[in-house]
């Protein structure tokens, strides 16, 4: 693979940080490397390959011809302000809000399940919402053999999933909340320590939030079944790393539990974590930190029989976030897609 100079937007962000590791652990070539966020962190440095390398505030001239690689990870109001510079400069540009997401000029890539959609990118390849991208991959390669039909979700969705910021949240409602004080950080829709909140995003007419209808949307896009019904609730839960979810899914034919765990087994990016009589299934706590999507209490849904429902947990900010935006960047090497490094 070539030395690609790669800039991230976002680069002081949990996400950020993220990549950069995930740079390092898959020894990903990088020439130049530039960490570009707003003035709050302009100045910061952080150490990369034993460089020295200074944050620095993001403008409209930030972005030139020496970019191959430029990754957007700030928000969806910054995607939508440089995404489109950073492309007509030639960058090859992954964003990670949800602001190219549905656009029908974005391809919205899981490598392990439509990587041919990275050969129509005009510039910009966007990347799924941290719970679709394991929803999915657990439901893949069910789907490639017996069309998905509906789906049922309830996440219980870790504070790391909404930045920085609401991980230092959690950790001060809870150190407030076992002195016996109630300190709500303005971080979740509610106070978070010791709470369940069923909001994540804003609402939209019909009652679901935004971040259940990216679920349903990118369901669709993704796996190129614009057919398929998802209907998902999704709740931030007073764990740090982690997404969890449990899943009823219904597929064109009738299936049980087996036949569904001889189709995963062994499917790329998806570790079954499944054994009641030993009481093996995934938390959050052993999803935190690795790049697996776990699957656990994988049964026959007895509601409706020809149905599964399962348990899953991921890391929202590895294969949720900055390990999937690394496979697009290797894949899209791979498939010649991104311009040469050099010119
Ligand atoms: N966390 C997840 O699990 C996850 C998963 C999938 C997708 N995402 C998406 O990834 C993006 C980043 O998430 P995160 O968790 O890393 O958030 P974060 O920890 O809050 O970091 C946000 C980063 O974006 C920068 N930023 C914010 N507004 C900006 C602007 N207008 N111009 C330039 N830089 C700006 C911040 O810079 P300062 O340090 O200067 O404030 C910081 O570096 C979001 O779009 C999020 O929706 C996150």
């Amino acid at each position: 693979m070539d030395a690609y100079n790669i800039t991230v937007v976002g680069g002081s962000g949990l996400v950020g940080q993220e990549f950069l590791k995930l740079l390092d652990e898959r020894n990903i070539p990088v020439g130049r490397l530039r960490l570009l966020a707003t003035a709050r962190s302009a100045g910061r440095t952080v150490e990369f390959r034993g460089q020295t390398i200074t944050i620095e505030e993001t403008t409209p001239e930030s972005f030139g011809p020496d970019d191959h690689i430029v990754f957007l990870s700030a928000s969806g109001s910054a995607s939508k302000q440089y995404a489109p510079i950073a492309a007509s400069r030639g960058s090859f540009v992954i964003d990670d809000s949800s602001a190219y997401r549905m656009d029908p000029n974005v391809p919205l890539v899981i490598p392990e399940i439509n990587a041919d959609d990275l050969a129509w990118h005009r510039g910009i390849v966007s990347q799924p919402n941290c719970t679709t991208t394991p929803m999915l991959l657990a439901l893949a390669p069910i789907h490639r053999v017996n069309p998905l039909r509906r789906v049922i979700v309830s996440t219980y969705q870790a504070v790391a999933g909404a930045g920085a910021a609401a991980v230092e949240g959690l950790r001060r409602e809870t150190e407030a909340a076992l002195a016996g004080r109630h300190e709500p950080s303005g971080t979740q829709k509610r106070e978070i320590a010791f709470n369940a909140v069923p909001q994540i995003d804003v609402f939209a007419e019909d009652g679901y939030t935004k971040e259940e209808i990216k679920m349903a949307n990118e369901t669709r896009k993704i796996l190129h079944a614009p057919e398929v019904a998802v209907s998902a609730t999704c709740v931030r839960i007073p764990t740090f790393f982690g997404h969890a979810m449990s899943v009823w899914a219904e597929f064109e034919r009738p299936i049980d539990a087996a036949e569904a765990r001889r189709l995963m087994e062994g499917a790329p990016g998806l570790t079954l974590m499944d054994d009641p009589a030993r009481e093996q299934y995934p938390t959050p706590m052993d999803a935190a930190g690795t790049d697996a999507v776990l699957v656990g209490r994988l049964r026959n849904d007895t509601s409706k029989p020809g149905g599964i429902t399962f348990w899953t947990v991921t890391d929202s900010i590895r294969k949720g976030a900055a390990t999937n935006v690394v496979q697009i960047i290797e894949e899209a090497a791979r498939r010649g897609l991104i311009r040469p490094a050099g010119s």
